[in-house]
């Protein structure tokens, strides 16, 4: 039958998330009990292009699934947004016998993914971002251990914060969404939230309320800010010299894309990772792996990325009324 799916490649793209090496296990794994071979392309699209590609058996992906990071490596890959560099990719595939592409990471690479089938590539997409911010999934991989990992460092910014009864902007990851921030400000119970999606720009406001809390008796104050609002540093100059009160700024960065995946994010990505292979199994492809409204399914490529997200009304709210 000369569609048939006899090997699955699988790469990770884009920015590194904790958990895909889960998924990556769970592809091979899942994979390999059915029968098909499995070849791992090494640093993304740009191992596809020079050709770096190994076999993998059941063995390859034992002691990952506690590992964060990517064994399979990651990269983003600038010949890959051109056409030459989608047919390349296309090409590869032919050449080393791989019949179906399953790509863990995040939307970037879905335009990827998308490119690659309309070479003509069979791909299906499975979600890995530590961003949240993929309109046709309600989770994504590594979002979940990232959040914690920023929920913990605003817990120990907080102690030295309240010793010097200081205000503290912490700024978290998430490119242009604010779902770190908004997560991580409402678990952290913080007094502001910065968020790239309504942040209006007005310190004015921010003084105000640092004012009134510490006339209130407020002794330290944690702000997070959103990556997508930035400026945290000199953010903090311009509080500081307008409150008066001492002011901080802690950019968390890489730290919170490290790290042992959580146990939501190993199970959630070994099921992504179980599925796309059951459904390449079936002769479905170019998919996107979600998890929507409770329940873990595939939506067209095209569709899906067409999918808009918005942050949660709830969450806003929530976050707002619980601020004293
Ligand atoms: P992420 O997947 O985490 O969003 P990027 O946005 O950096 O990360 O995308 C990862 C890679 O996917 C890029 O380096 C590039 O190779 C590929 N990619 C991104 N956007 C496109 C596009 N519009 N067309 C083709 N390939 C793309
Ligand atoms: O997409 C994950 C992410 O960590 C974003 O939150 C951040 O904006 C970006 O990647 C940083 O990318 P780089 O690894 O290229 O610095």
């Amino acid at each position: 039958m000369k569609d048939e799916i006899k090997t699955i490649g699988v790469l990770t793209s884009g920015g590194d998330a904790p958990g895909m090496n889960a998924a990556i296990r769970s592809v091979v794994r899942t994979a390999v009990y059915y029968g098909f071979k499995v070849k791992g392309i090494m640093r993304g699209y740009a191992g596809l292009l020079s050709e770096e590609i190994i076999d993998m058996d059941g063995a390859s992906v034992s002691e990952c699934i506690n590992r964060g990071g990517t064994i399979l490596y990651t990269a983003r890959c600038y010949d890959f947004l051109h056409e030459n560099g989608q047919k390349a990719g296309a090409e590869t595939l032919k050449k080393h016998g791989i019949d179906a592409l399953v790509i863990i990471g995040g939307d970037g690479s879905f335009r990827g993914a998308e490119r690659l089938a309309a070479q003509g590539a069979k791909v299906m997409g499975i979600p890995g971002t530590i961003d949240l911010d993929i309109g046709c999934t309600d989770y994504t991989i590594g979002f979940d251990t990232s959040v914690n990992t920023v929920m913990e460092a605003v817990d120990k910014i907080r102690d030295t914060s309240t010793s010097h009864e200081r205000c503290s902007i912490v700024e978290v990851m998430g490119r242009k969404a604010g779902y770190i921030a908004l997560w991580a400000g409402i678990a952290c119970g913080a007094e502001e939230i910065l968020l790239p999606e309504n942040y209006n720009g007005d310190e004015r406001e921010i003084v105000d309320g640092l004012i009134k809390a510490r006339k209130k008796g407020k002794k330290h104050f944690i702000i997070i800010n959103a990556e997508g609002v930035g400026h945290s540093t000199s953010m903090a100059r311009r509080i500081e010299a307008a409150t008066g009160i001492e002011t901080r700024a802690t950019i968390l960065g890489y730290m919170q894309r490290g790290g042992s995946p959580s146990c939501m994010d190993r199970v959630y990505a070994s099921a992504m990772g179980a599925k796309a292979v059951e459904l390449l199994k079936e002769g479905v492809y170019n998919r996107l792996i979600v998890y929507k409204d409770g329940r873990f399914g595939d939506v067209d490529i095209e569709e899906g990325m067409k999918a808009q997200k918005t942050l949660s009304e709830d969450l806003l709210r929530l976050s707002s009324g619980l601020i004293r």
